[in-house]
């Protein structure tokens, strides 16, 4: 006991002494017997040999953070120097008691290094002990995604989350800039997309959804270009690419409520694709583009590419015709070419196109593209590069606890350790957390949503998977997270973390697990959680429907859900059958309206146990609840049985007792 004790206690002061340094590097060792450096009053730093536009840059930023810079041949406790040897964005850094020298090949690797640098000074104070570092990332593309269409964020809101990106070395900043709740880019080619587009009546996206999603009003906003041009060189000073978003094919009502006939219908209602079949689509989105370019240097632009209803193309003439002009095969084919045609007007200019994954139906884009997965595409299934960002661990608009302790989220569960726990597939080329704003008015609220988990992201982004250790980024999340307080961001305080539903922290045991189920109406594939076992695997779900043990169940035109026959193998006494279902009315998800459960030993005829009727209610909460019968039976056969009038259907374990 005392044993293990002593050596818990050693591990502990490893971990202690490996330094707060967020994301973690590569590779660190401490120089055992050396003394300590001393930082005296000033910390001074000189830049050796770094090109002159790098040496602006950074000698601007180590002044506002408290370095005092000095020219390149006096002496200084700090050295920064260029070695040609390492990979782009990689750095070394050593330590002694003499000084501190950091080298890289290249402006954004030395900046990387003085950000460890800054971690150790934050850490060690004036005594930072003698230590080598060698770090590189793992991902060279290391994202977060703003989504301001859904609400507006101004310039200062966004400058101050690039501060934060900067402290993690994250290096893309992707900005969802259109969107149906509003276009926030300033055009002056088509000024009604600023005077009708980027407005509406209601304050929240919830009310203005439930208003009829209507346009024009008091509500809303644009960055102009002179604030975007800012925030791309804010950026860029801090080695970050702002990433743009314009959405297309679909996603834009917004854009026909100011130019209705770029629609298939050419009105503003019921339609949220481009017209794909319309030559005025591809001049209007090309004479944005042209804005948009000249806005941002990057070489990458996001063109959405995600969701398009393809119904909405069958439907139009001009649609068709295209598909038939062109030998197109299905809609999906349609959206490839709508896709190609704009990447081909981006290599025009020197670009490229960043995809969502739905993009890849049909022929998929040409091979100029990057995907951005977030239905889970995986590297391997596909021929062009991967940048990962799957809605299960990355998209920061789901709950970070227990849901009845959080402000209102759009659903699902992703708790820093959850996100923490993902190994993105090396194959992949980034890495990037999403922050979807349809529930989040204001900018406290996204950043409470934002961190901790972008220290999540930014360390599973940078960090040797072999170099992350769960028990100890949390420590270090809590205390970032209280350094990110002193600056003025809103944290979620994870020294108050909840956790996942007790219910499914420990396995159920009872008469049907491992029984066999017989589905006498489908689960929806969409959400099959573990298959035809699932729901007596003895494993219960947890606040998420996504989170592979909620079976999912829906109907086009039916009322019929869940009806499934269990064989429990023989004739058994039983006393209890009960399941649980989850609501959330949000996505569309409902308690039951009906339950009937039978048992017996013929299963063409079985007894009705027990009828239960439910009547569906509208709230903003993620409920839970059992539905079940109690008595004395014996029986073979359990047929448990659940209806809906709208929604999908989530259940989760059948216990029989
Ligand atoms: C997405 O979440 N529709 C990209
Ligand atoms: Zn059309």
């Amino acid at each position: 006991m005392k044993k293990n004790n002593l050596i818990a206690t050693v591990f502990a002061m490893a971990a202690l002494s490996a330094s707060a340094i967020t994301p973690q590097p590569s590779s660190i060792s401490f120089i055992e017997n050396a003394k300590p450096l001393k930082l005296g009053k000033e910390t001074t730093v000189r830049i050796i040999g770094a090109e002159s536009s790098d040496s602006i840059r950074l000698a601007e930023y180590m002044s506002a953070h408290d370095f005092t810079v000095v020219p390149t041949k006096k002496k200084a406790q700090v050295s920064l120097s260029i070695d040609q040897q390492l990979g782009h964005e990689a750095y070394n850094l050593h330590v002694n008691n003499k000084g501190v020298s950091i080298s890289a090949s290249s402006g954004a690797g030395l900046f990387y290094g003085i950000q460890t640098l800054m971690d150790l000074r934050d850490d060690y104070s004036k005594s930072i002990p003698a230590l080598s570092i060698s770090d590189s990332p793992r991902f060279a593309y290391r994202g977060m995604m703003l989504d301001i269409s859904r609400h507006p964020r101004d310039k200062e809101f966004i400058l101050k989350q690039i501060r934060a990106m900067e402290r993690l070395n994250l290096n893309r900043l992707h900005l969802h800039l259109t969107d149906a709740a509003g276009w926030r880019i300033e055009s002056e080619k088509y000024p009604r997309l600023n005077t009708v587009a980027s407005w509406r009546p209601e304050e929240t996206w919830k009310e203005w959804n439930a208003g009829g999603n209507l346009y024009g009003g008091t509500h809303g906003g644009f960055l102009t270009k002179e604030e975007l041009k800012e925030i791309v060189d804010y950026a860029a000073d801090r080695y970050i690419t702002v990433i743009p978003e314009v959405e297309m094919p679909s996603h834009s009502e917004e854009v026909f409520a100011a130019y209705p006939m770029l629609s298939c219908t050419h009105t503003d209602k019921g339609c949220s694709n481009f017209c794909a079949g319309s030559e005025a689509t591809f001049e209007f989105i090309q004479e944005l583009l042209d804005e948009v370019l000249e806005i941002f240097p990057s070489e990458y632009i996001h063109i959405g590419g995600d969701e398009a209803p393809k119904g909405q193309w069958t439907e139009c003439d001009a649609c068709r015709k295209r598909m038939a002009d062109e030998g197109l095969a299905s809609p999906e084919h349609l959206q490839s070419y709508f896709i190609r045609r704009i990447q081909d007007y981006l290599s025009s200019k020197g670009r490229k196109a960043i995809v969502w994954d739905d993009a890849l139906e049909g022929d998929g884009p040409s091979e100029s593209a990057v995907i951005m997965s977030w239905r889970g595409t995986e590297p391997s299934s596909v021929s062009l590069p991967v940048i990962l960002s799957p809605g299960r661990y990355c998209y920061l608009d789901s709950y970070q606890d227990a849901p009845s302790t959080q402000p209102e989220a759009i659903g699902g569960y992703t708790s820093l350790s959850t996100l923490y726990d993902y190994d993105p597939d090396p194959a992949a080329v980034g890495f990037q957390g999403n922050l979807w704003c349809e529930y989040i008015p204001t900018d406290s609220h996204a950043e409470y949503m934002l961190y901790p988990r972008m220290l999540a992201v930014a360390e599973t982004a940078w960090t040797p998977a072999e170099r992350k250790n769960a028990d100890d980024f949390r420590r270090r999340a809590i205390s970032e997270s209280e350094r990110m307080r002193t600056e003025g961001f809103t944290v979620f305080d994870l020294n108050t973390e909840v956790g996942n539903r007790p219910e499914a922290q420990t396995p159920v045991d009872h008469l049907a697990k491992g029984k066999k189920v017989t589905y006498l109406s489908p689960y929806w594939k969409n959400y099959p959680a573990g298959g035809d076992s699932t729901l007596v695997d003895g494993l219960r779900g947890g606040w998420n429907y996504s989170d592979r043990l909620w079976q999912g169940f829906l109907s086009a035109d039916s009322d019929e859900r869940v009806d499934v026959l269990i064989d429990l193998g023989a004739e058994t006494p039983i006393q209890e059958i009960s399941a649980t279902f989850m609501q959330i009315c949000g996505p569309d998800v409902w308690f039951p309206e009906h339950v009937t459960i039978y048992a017996g030993n013929d299963p063409d005829d079985l007894t009705e146990l027990t009828s239960i009727n439910h009547t569906q209610i509208a709230d903003t909460e993620v409920s839970f609840r059992d539905f079940g019968w109690k008595g004395s039976a014996t029986a073979r056969y359990v047929r448990y049985r659940a209806t809906a009038a709208k929604g999908v259907i989530f259940i989760d374990e059948i216990i029989v007792r």
